[in-house]
């Protein structure tokens, strides 16, 4: 099973990037393939989902052989950030199919909640199939230890769960 992850902000000092290196390492830890796929290597401004520019081939190599996709979102004004969709704009039907998997993260108490829901509509709308888990990583800014390693444990069970129905979307 290959199961990209995409980093969903470009922000300097977001703290999403220690989520998505967490999410990497379970998913690394379940036998996965999987790699990092950061949105701040696929910014351009020439957006069209046509798929023919060089940073949208670029993309399409990593999204073309997917079994599946996770994507760690913070929420921007209970919204997903523009450089996610911006990204995520650059192709079209490569999506089709794909079951995706949405980890929120923000520094309030619903990690994430509604800019989860508002991405989903978004993923539908490139013919993904979003899965109904999602993993919600609440206050974030207190989420990790000096090392980066997650200290609420009860997160590793959660991100399993997601993993596995995003590998059960993708074997149907
Ligand atoms: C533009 C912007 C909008 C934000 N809007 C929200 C919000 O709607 N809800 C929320 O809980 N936190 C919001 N936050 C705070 C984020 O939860 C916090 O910055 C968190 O660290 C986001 O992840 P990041 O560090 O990877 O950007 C916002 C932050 C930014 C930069």
């Amino acid at each position: 099973m290959r199961i990209p992850i995409i980093l969903g902000t470009a922000r300097e000092g977001r703290q999403s990037e220690k989520v998505a290196i967490y999410v990497f390492g379970v998913a690394k830890a379940k036998g996965i393939e999987t790699e990092i796929i950061d949105v701040r290597d696929y910014r351009v401004l020439e957006t069209d989902n046509t798929g023919t520019s060089a940073t949208a081939k670029a993309l399409a190599e990593k999204i073309v052989p997917a079994d599946g996709l996770i994507i760690i979102m913070p929420e921007y004004n209970h919204g997903y950030p523009g450089e996610l969709k911006m990204t995520l704009d650059l192709l079209f039907k490569e999506y089709t199919g794909k079951p995706v998997g949405v980890c929120g993260v923000s520094n309030g108490p619903v990690g994430g909640a509604r800019g989860v829901q508002a991405l989903r509509l978004a993923l539908i709308g490139m013919m993904m199939h979003p899965v109904r888990e999602a993993v919600y990583f609440a206050n974030v800014n207190d989420l990790f230890d000096a090392h980066d390693d997650v200290k609420n444990k009860s997160y590793d069970k959660l991100v399993i769960g997601l993993i596995d129905a995003v590998v059960k979307a993708a074997r149907k």
